[in-house]
């Protein structure tokens, strides 16, 4: 943790507040070396307060992502978020990943953006990131799965953001297969797994995840509106989005855990409870082929299995699943 982490972490922990003179021995380094990081703290949108008898305490923290506080947020994961870099502006979080990874970077990398230029989401679709009013972010994962086993990034993911969607904004969304949490038949979330592999191997995946937070309704361009929505929409009120980041990266290092540690049937299990898709009539469109059927459960690798007019049972990884009315 960098020494303004530690600080944040420190001043959190402690509401009532803490000492300079507990936070220079803590962090071994001078009570004039605190001040000074507690001032560029301030000039960040931090509200720190100071008193001869509570020493230093946090009031209120900007609506802004910094990689310092999330680090301070999270504490301490297994693997994913022991690295987090945040952007103001990036083209697409998933293009700085694949260069992080092309670095070799360490498996566990996280990197955010306030906006996004060319943010995209499945199919090659554009995925539109306003300043400041989502999360938009991006984790390097370096599984020891096969290619086909991917798919079971992409349903613990699901079931990880539900989660924290649900502790951190009280709402229960819904898991459309494969990628998409909605609300109210409308979405909220979307994932973006993206993989370098070989035949037999994966060589590194890339989890892009974007989350409506904090737009109005009427911020969601046109052609949008009918399709999606924001936790703030449907909370009725904003959400910190620090808060829900941290939330997210750590549920989703729990169910990483899961799924490396040979458990992705608890992973399913928790999937199906809240997915939409299972037991419902689907269509789903795979390139230039449509088939429809019944979706009748996950498959060990995450994939779908739907159950076609003519009685055969497929096995779906990919392409766009529509309900059926
Ligand atoms: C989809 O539902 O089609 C997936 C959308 C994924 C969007 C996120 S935002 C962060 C990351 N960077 C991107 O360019 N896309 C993903």
């Amino acid at each position: 943790m960098t020494t303004d982490a530690k600080i944040l972490f420190a001043l959190r922990a402690n509401p009532e507040g803490v000492s300079g003179a507990q936070l220079a021995e803590q962090l071994a380094i001078s009570r004039a070396a605190i001040w000074s990081r507690i001032e560029e703290l301030r000039q960040a949108g931090y509200e720190i307060e100071a008193g001869p008898h509570f020493g230093y305490r946090l009031v209120s923290s900007p609506d802004a992502l910094h990689a310092d506080d999330l680090l301070a947020r999270l504490g301490k994961t297994k693997v994913i978020g022991r690295d987090i870099r945040v952007f103001e502006e990036t083209t697409s979080t998933n293009d700085v990943i694949e260069k992080l990874a092309r670095d070799g970077v360490k498996e566990g990398v996280v990197v955010f953006a306030e906006s996004q230029t060319k943010g995209r989401g499945r199919l090659g679709r554009k995925w539109t990131s306003p300043t400041h009013k989502g999360l938009w972010f991006s984790i390097l994962l370096r599984p020891e799965l096969s290619p086909q086993e991917t798919t079971q990034l992409t349903v613990a993911s699901a079931t990880a953001l539900r989660r924290a969607i649900k502790n951190v904004a009280g709402i229960s969304a819904e898991i459309k297969w494969p990628n998409d949490l909605l609300i109210g038949e409308k979405k909220v979330v979307g994932i973006l797994t993206e993989m370098s592999a070989e035949v037999d191997r994966v060589r590194h995946v890339i989890l892009g995840i974007g989350v409506d937070v904090n737009q109005d309704a009427a911020e969601f361009p046109p052609e949008l509106r009918k399709i999606a929505t924001s936790l703030k929409v449907e909370a009725g009120k904003e959400i910190c989005r620090a808060e829900l980041a941290t939330e997210i990266l750590r549920e989703l290092d729990f169910d990483y855990a899961r799924i490396c540690g040979g458990k992705f049937a608890q992973v399913a299990d928790e999937w199906e409870t809240g997915c939409l898709t299972i037991g419902k009539n689907v269509s789903v469109q795979m390139g230039a082929r449509q088939i429809r059927g019944c979706a009748e459960a996950l498959d060990d690798d995450g994939a779908l299995l739907v159950r076609t007019e003519h009685g055969h049972l497929e096995r779906v990884i990919g392409g766009d699943v529509t309900l059926e009315k």
